[in-house]
């Protein structure tokens, strides 16, 4: 006797698969399990996929827009002006419920699992305190894995560097960084190396907000490269944003590339975000803001895509679902090929669950049984449609169900019907 049982679902690469749940646990995948359940759902036709899993988000700020006022410019910079305003007035109850309603919203997208940054700048470090407590609160349902942000940089804030060690001291995960926001590139490249070695003294992963400016000069992620490889990191530092790639000279990336992957670094873009952010000083023609995801891939180098930020100082709208990240990335980067589409939503599930160090993701026996059940026959469908996510199953428990979003037709000269945005 099983606990659940989803019937019939088509996986992601395809194959039509029972996948029977005990506990906390899959205790099956087949193509035809005839056993007792406490409960069936069945998902024939429809898309079963591993959770969706973010890499890169803002939990501390997010919720927030139009407080204190809006983002006038739309700059990255603005931005963090109107953040350091609201991080000092904004209570930690405050925060932990926005986090709490956001982290709602991503249960019923199946969203399970968010790496957020967590900005340790302020002396009283409120913010880290609601981030830990809401990563307990959200613990039965939502991995939630924090990462020590030095926003107003590591060495440029006086207390930044001490901060951030009392933030990892405090139970934080992960060593963040914003190379580009210190005071020159010296002291950029010297934060990189200095985050890197705590992190390697300390054991912990590394999520750097690396070059995430217009100047092809900022090359701050050659650096993280080097201190990767130099320290033996391999396999546990990611890049987040990277956008000055995109300005960079030909030939020099020519040789960046294989460093990248020689260290093992892995790439986190953020298209909602950076199509915005970035190409504000631009008279045209207007750069795209995002780095070269395609040639990163090409090189074996993981790329995943993350959310970043919804409804904060720096992007006023955002729903909390992976698939309009993965929706909006494929347009940027110019993914349109039927296998490329098809990796794009790899990328907001197995790729950004590599990424965070996800040890027991996937569908597969033994797995943690956390899954979605959506209104779409495919990958591609799901990016086209964004569907209802029909069923989400967090840790074996069913947490989250909407119906599906047909539509009933009255049409003249056309009888009654049900009109499904699907095409099968
Ligand atoms: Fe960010």
């Amino acid at each position: 006797m099983f606990d659940l049982i989803i019937k019939g679902g088509t996986l992601p690469e395809g194959r039509r698969a029972d996948i029977a749940i005990t506990g906390e646990r899959i205790a099956a995948i087949a193509p035809d399990i005839n056993a007792e359940a406490r409960e069936v759902i069945d998902a024939s036709g429809d898309l079963v996929a591993p959770p969706f899993v973010d890499p890169h988000f803002h939990m501390d700020a997010t919720l927030s827009y139009g407080t204190p006022r809006v983002n006038a410019s739309g700059t990255l910079l603005e931005g963090i002006d109107l953040w350091g305003e609201l991080r000092d007035l904004a209570t930690i109850d405050e925060m932990v419920e926005r986090a709490l309603t956001y982290c709602d919203w991503a249960a019923s997208m199946g969203l399970l699992a968010i790496r957020s940054h967590v900005d340790t700048t302020p002396d009283h470090l409120n913010t880290v305190t609601a981030m830990l407590e809401l990563r307990d609160k959200v613990k039965g349902y939502i991995d939630l894995q924090l990462v020590a942000f030095p926003q107003d940089g590591l060495y440029r804030s006086v207390t930044g560097r001490e901060n951030l060690i009392r933030a990892l001291d405090m139970g934080v995960d992960v060593v963040g960084g914003i190379p580009h926001f210190e005071r020159s590139m010296a002291a950029g490249a010297e934060s990189v190396k200095d985050l890197c070695e705590i992190a390697a003294a300390r054991g912990l992963m590394v999520d750097i907000h690396c070059d995430e400016t217009d100047d092809p000069l900022s090359r701050h992620v050659e650096t993280l490269a080097y201190e990767t490889q130099r320290l033996g990191l391999q396999g546990r530092v990611a890049g987040s944003h990277l956008t000055s790639m995109h300005s960079m000279d030909n030939y020099y990336v020519s040789k960046l590339l294989p460093l990248m992957a020689e260290a093992g670094l892995s790439a986190i873009p953020n298209p909602l975000i950076n199509i915005v952010l970035q190409g504000r000083h631009d008279t045209f023609p207007k750069r795209r803001g995002l780095t070269r995801v395609k040639e990163m891939q090409a090189m074996g180098i993981p790329v995943g895509w993350g959310q970043d930020c919804v409804l904060d100082p720096w992007y006023s709208l955002g729903t909390a679902d992976m698939l309009d990240v993965a929706f909006m990335g494929l347009h940027v980067a110019q993914m349109t090929h039927p296998e490329e589409m098809t990796r794009c939503f790899t990328m907001v599930t197995e790729t950004n669950a590599q990424i965070m160090g996800l040890q027991e993701y996937g569908l597969h026996k033994g797995a943690l049984a956390s899954l979605v059940v959506l209104d779409a026959a495919t990958p591609t469908e799901a990016i086209r449609l964004r569907p209802a996510r029909l069923a989400v199953v967090a840790k074996g428990k069913v947490i989250a169900r909407s119906s599906r979003g047909d539509a009933r037709l009255s049409l003249p000269g056309r009888p009654e019907m049900i009109r499904r945005r699907r095409l099968d």
